[in-house]
């Protein structure tokens, strides 16, 4: 993409004035010494047509599938028809952000709600999008049902856990067999700490705990998955992979798994980060699991980079939008990260940011100490192409 008319025409009849000023004044030839203008600063660069903004899904096709998090709301053309044509557009991929959670779908035992989610998989269908399912098991949304019982015997209470959780996924995992291409199987189950491979503050954890091994039920939930379908692409999904102390715990899972012979095919790298991020990072996350097995697949699950740089930053830009200045640094990281990214295409399966523009994102109601509005996305609130857009698809574009 050429750099846009107006900033190249300026730039050629800048640099034009200042040789024929030079030319005038540096001649020597009696004429007045007429005082040299001040250099020019380069004019801003300006951001790119909108209009010219070429598809994500053909720019990355090459390397891997790019996605979007949606919410059911966003797949209503009538009400959210910017979002559809961004979705349309762009995205090769669809993560379907909470209508596959057991929070939705398991109203009870042996009752579920597929609708929302069976709504998102049909728009999908409809526009020849493929599908990521999320997730299956995780400590913040599993329904207090699964855990009902009779604790004195622990034996016999462990099994009727593990017979809930088995019969869950297997109902799952059945009914979207064929409609999507890959699981969060477990999700956000490792240690943060050094030495704390397997997060213990997990109802999935605490109730294996009480008669054997309490990690046992990922191992549980990867094989009742594969089962129920013998081709979707299985996975871990957990945050900070990009923080070495969390990854060795995350890849010891794996590797734990692996040794058993869990059916277990990829790590998906959340990446909920900030405009500091340093690649360098998720480089080595990447690079972690290529090493741990040829055979391990790995998906940028949740990208977004929020514009504060830590919970405590006071700043709050409120609803009008960033300065250019964070626009460029935001910017700059993304086409840093996704230079990386390019760089694993071996390994790395799909890309997905976690939301389709700024106008909608989880961190604007993250429980942040205060509210604030924040911009993480490729798009704007206005559903644009932000600078962070031009930054990944086009290494010629000047940024701010
Ligand atoms: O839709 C209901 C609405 O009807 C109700 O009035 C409202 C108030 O209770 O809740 C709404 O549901 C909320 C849902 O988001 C849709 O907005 C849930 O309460 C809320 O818990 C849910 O939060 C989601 C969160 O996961 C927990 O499931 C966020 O949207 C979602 O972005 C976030 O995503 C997670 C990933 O799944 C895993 N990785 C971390 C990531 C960020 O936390």
């Amino acid at each position: 993409m050429q750099a846009p008319r107006s900033c190249a025409l300026s730039t050629i009849l800048a640099a034009t004035s200042v040789l024929l000023l030079a030319a005038c004044g540096g001649g020597g030839g009696g004429g007045s010494s007429t005082p040299r203008p001040p250099p020019s600063t380069p004019p801003a660069p300006q951001l790119p047509d909108a209009s010219t903004a070429p598809a994500l899904k053909t720019v990355f096709a090459p390397y891997f599938r790019i996605g979007a998090a949606v919410v059911l709301e966003q797949i209503d053309a009538a009400t959210h028809p910017d979002d559809v044509a961004l979705l349309t557009k762009h995205f090769s991929s669809i993560t379907v952000a909470n209508a596959m959670k057991a929070d939705t779908i398991a109203v009870a035992e042996g009752q579920y709600n597929f609708e929302p989610a069976d709504q998102i998989v049909a728009f999908a269908q409809d526009n020849g999008i493929e599908v990521r399912a999320h997730t299956l098991v995780w400590h913040v949304t599993s329904p207090d049902w699964f855990f009902a019982g009779d604790r004195s015997d622990p034996v016999a209470y462990r099994a009727l856990v593990r017979h809930r959780l088995q019969t869950y996924i297997t109902d799952v995992v059945t009914h979207f067999k064929g409609k999507v291409y890959a699981w969060d199987v477990v999700n956000e189950v490792a240690g943060a700490t050094e030495g704390q491979i397997y997060r213990t503050d997990s109802p999935w954890y605490e109730a294996y705990s009480l008669s054997g091994e309490g990690a046992d039920y990922i191992e549980d939930a990867f094989r009742a998955a594969r089962a129920a379908d013998p081709d979707v692409k299985l996975f871990i999904n957990d945050f900070l992979t990009e923080n070495a102390v969390k990854r060795a715990n995350l890849l010891a899972i794996v590797q734990d798994l692996l040794d058993k012979g869990v059916p277990i095919d990829g790590v998906g790298h959340q990446i909920h980060s900030q405009i500091n991020l340093s690649a360098a990072g998720v480089d080595a996350a990447l690079t972690a699991v290529e090493e741990l097995s040829p055979s391990l697949i790995n998906e940028v699950t949740e990208l977004d980079l929020s514009v504060y740089t830590g919970p405590s930053v006071p700043s709050n830009y409120g609803a009008g939008g960033i300065p250019n200045a964070v626009a460029g640094q935001q910017a700059r990281t993304y086409r840093e990260l996704f230079d990386v990214l390019r760089r694993h295409d071996a390994s790395l399966d799909s890309v997905t940011t976690w939301g389709i523009s700024d106008a909608e994102t989880w961190l604007d109601y993250s429980g942040t100490t205060f509210e604030r509005k924040d911009y993480p996305l490729l798009f704007d609130v206005q559903r644009q192409p932000k600078w962070s857009f031009w930054a990944i698809v086009d290494p010629a574009v000047q940024l701010p």
